[in-house]
């Protein structure tokens, strides 16, 4: 049996973040898990009595999530994981460029993570090889058409990490970003454009599980769809932009076909 850990786990009551909690419930892990709804929560925790926290919040709203932050304080004392996973995507769709898009964007993914970590430090102090883990993005390596709020958003969280894991070395406490290629989930069900090298949810979650406890800095699959991003990342700036027009002039000849 592995170590039993207590994990606080965000973003947990669909997709990536529902998987993932039901691998760790499985290993016997405590979970304090939050999102808005409830009902998906409350469902896991009905399975596993006495292991699972069920914490609602809006995590945009930094006074919840101090709130939720005490709670977990007051019942385990301390974490040794938080997996920040919760997350939301739009794309743009020009010519409209909409800042208010920007703003829900960066409202979740930048500043609601940063509400978590706000909460979770404290609480890792206390935690047994404590590790504070984020859910970005492969998008952040090559950028892609009408992903300028997401994919800017997932940038600000790479950074957000790098930056902390040089800070929070001296005090023990490890980073893992974990940068996800398309998953299965409600976050992409209405895309309408080509998903290659797509992974289950429970794939994913099993990835990232693998990782953490290898203590991975970064989490990144499928690793043939990444190294592809990487490459076109790599070309000269003007054959990336010529070969990402190409393809959507070709897409959209084939749309009105
Ligand atoms: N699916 C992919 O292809 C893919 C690829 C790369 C990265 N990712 C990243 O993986 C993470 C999980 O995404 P997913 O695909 O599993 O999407 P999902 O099924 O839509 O899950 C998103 C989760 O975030 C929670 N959430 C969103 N806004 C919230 C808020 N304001 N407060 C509290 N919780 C909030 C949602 O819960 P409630 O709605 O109940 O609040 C839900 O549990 C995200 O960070 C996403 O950017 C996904």
């Amino acid at each position: 049996m592995n170590l039993q850990r207590r994990i606080w786990l965000t973003g947990a009551s669909s997709g990536i973040g529902l998987a993932l909690a039901e691998l760790l419930a499985a290993e016997g892990h405590r979970l304090a898990l939050t999102a808005r709804r409830r009902d998906p929560l409350l469902a896991l925790a009905s399975r596993y009595p006495g292991q699972v926290l069920v914490i609602t919040a809006d995590l945009t709203d930094r006074h919840a999530v101090q709130e939720a932050g005490e709670r977990i304080e007051a019942i385990w004392g301390g974490l040794d994981w938080a997996i920040l996973n919760a997350g939301a995507c739009e794309y743009m769709e020009l010519p409209a460029f909409s800042a208010s898009l920007v703003e829900r964007v960066m409202q979740v993914n930048v500043l609601a993570t940063a509400n978590c970590i706000e909460a979770a430090l404290p609480l890792l102090r206390h935690g047994e090889q404590p590790r504070l883990v984020a859910v970005g993005s492969s998008v952040t390596y090559l950028p892609l058409p009408r992903a300028e709020a997401y994919g800017a958003s997932k940038a600000a969280l790479r950074y957000l990490m790098q930056s902390l894991e040089l800070d929070l070395a001296d005090e023990g406490i490890a980073t893992t970003l974990v940068s996800p290629g398309f998953v299965e989930t409600p976050m992409t069900a209405s895309n309408d454009f080509p998903m290659p090298m797509q992974l289950t949810s429970k794939k994913a979650a099993q990835r990232i599980l693998i990782g953490l406890e290898r203590g991975q800095r970064e989490i990144r699959f499928p690793g043939r769809f990444i190294f592809v991003l990487r490459l076109l990342a790599a070309l000269p700036d003007w054959l990336r932009v010529a070969l990402t027009r190409r393809r959507r002039e070709a897409a959209r000849q084939q749309e009105t076909h």
